[in-house]
């Protein structure tokens, strides 16, 4: 294998490009730095860097050379962001992922992995949230998603190329920027709880989610791109937490009593998640995933030390 890492700089792709090294598969990244950073990276022998953005197809074909798969995820992660400018958003996230799409066929990739999204469930109708239950986006971001998934689909039919979407859910650990303004809400309250400031949550706090530590979530890139499922597939741990629990385990986790301080409800929050994980079972075991607290054990100690 030759694996092809888009947003490898990233806070996901860098922990995927470690373990595909780890496993002694040689990588290279095609990454604009946008948001990811040459210190997220290795030093290492197998590890090639080309500096260039997803949306220029020239580089995108240059990128391809001698690879054998492709795991993309290089894209505009904010679903803020999107909102705000919806044709930024779409350049990079319909655009940019076409250019890819079609680079891997033309180049004969034997396979493609890319990052799909819980937001393209948006508000369901319907939970547990299964790869079968209708995709209702709500917002340009999740709508993106939603158009790659429907565009691998077309790929993987009618030009035979071999694609897996995946599904990540809300996912945490080390090099999750908290100072970005739509960082995941753990790196946010780590970031109040290193300050000792109160913790903001908007609503009642009794909102749930399926928080997964990115190690498992590189873990699932590396498997997905040794395998030949096809079609979507839900990354998440299948346990879900309210917000109050989450606190509750952090304020545990970093010894440290925190104050909650409850704001209004934000305006298309979505109220509850709960998720179905049995095709990822039928790709990996899942239940070495790391438990919560275990994850932000790590995270917090990361944070109090990041070089270490
Ligand atoms: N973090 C999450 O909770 C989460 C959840 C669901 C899906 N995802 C998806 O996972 C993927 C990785 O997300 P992340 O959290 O690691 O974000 P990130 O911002 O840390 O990583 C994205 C990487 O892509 C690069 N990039 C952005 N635009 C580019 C362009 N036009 N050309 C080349 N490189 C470009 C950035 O520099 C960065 O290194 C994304 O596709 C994201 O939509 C993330």
């Amino acid at each position: 294998m030759h694996v092809l890492v888009t947003g490898g700089a990233g806070f996901i792709g860098s922990h995927s490009v470690e373990q595909l090294l780890e496993a002694k598969i040689p990588v290279r990244i095609l990454d604009n730095f946008s948001s990811g950073t040459r210190d997220n990276l290795p030093k290492h022998a197998q590890l090639e860097i080309q500096e260039g953005d997803i949306r220029d197809q020239t580089a995108v074909h240059k990128a391809m050379k001698d690879i054998t798969h492709v795991l993309h995820l290089a894209a505009q992660v904010s679903v803020q962001a999107s909102v705000e400018n919806p044709p930024e958003s779409c350049s990079t996230n319909i655009g940019g992922f076409v250019n890819v799409l079609q680079a891997s066929r033309v180049n004969r990739v034997q396979r493609m992995v890319y990052a799909s999204s819980a937001a393209v469930y948006g508000r369901p109708a319907q939970l547990p949230l299964s790869e079968k239950v209708m995709a209702q986006p709500c917002s340009p971001y999740g709508l993106e998603k939603y158009v790659n998934d429907q565009y691998a689909a077309l790929f993987a039919t009618e030009f035979e190329v071999s694609l897996l979407g995946l599904r990540y859910f809300n996912v945490y650990g080390p090099r999750q920027d908290p100072q970005s303004p739509y960082a995941g809400v753990i790196s946010k309250f780590i970031s109040m709880i290193e300050q000792h400031l109160p913790l903001s949550v908007f609503g009642d706090g009794a909102q749930t989610r399926d928080f997964i530590f990115v190690k498992d979530i590189a873990k699932a890139n590396v498997q997905a791109l040794q395998s030949d499922m096809g079609g979507v597939c839900n990354v998440a741990t299948g346990k879900i937490h309210s917000l109050l629990e989450l606190i509750d385990i952090l304020s545990r986790c970093a010894n440290q009593s925190v104050e909650v301080v409850h704001q209004a409800v934000r305006e298309g929050d979505i109220p509850f998640s709960e998720t179905e994980i049995t095709r990822l079972q039928s790709l990996m075991p899942t239940d070495g995933f790391t438990d919560l607290s275990t994850g932000l054990t790590a995270l917090l100690q990361y944070t109090a030390n990041p070089d270490n």
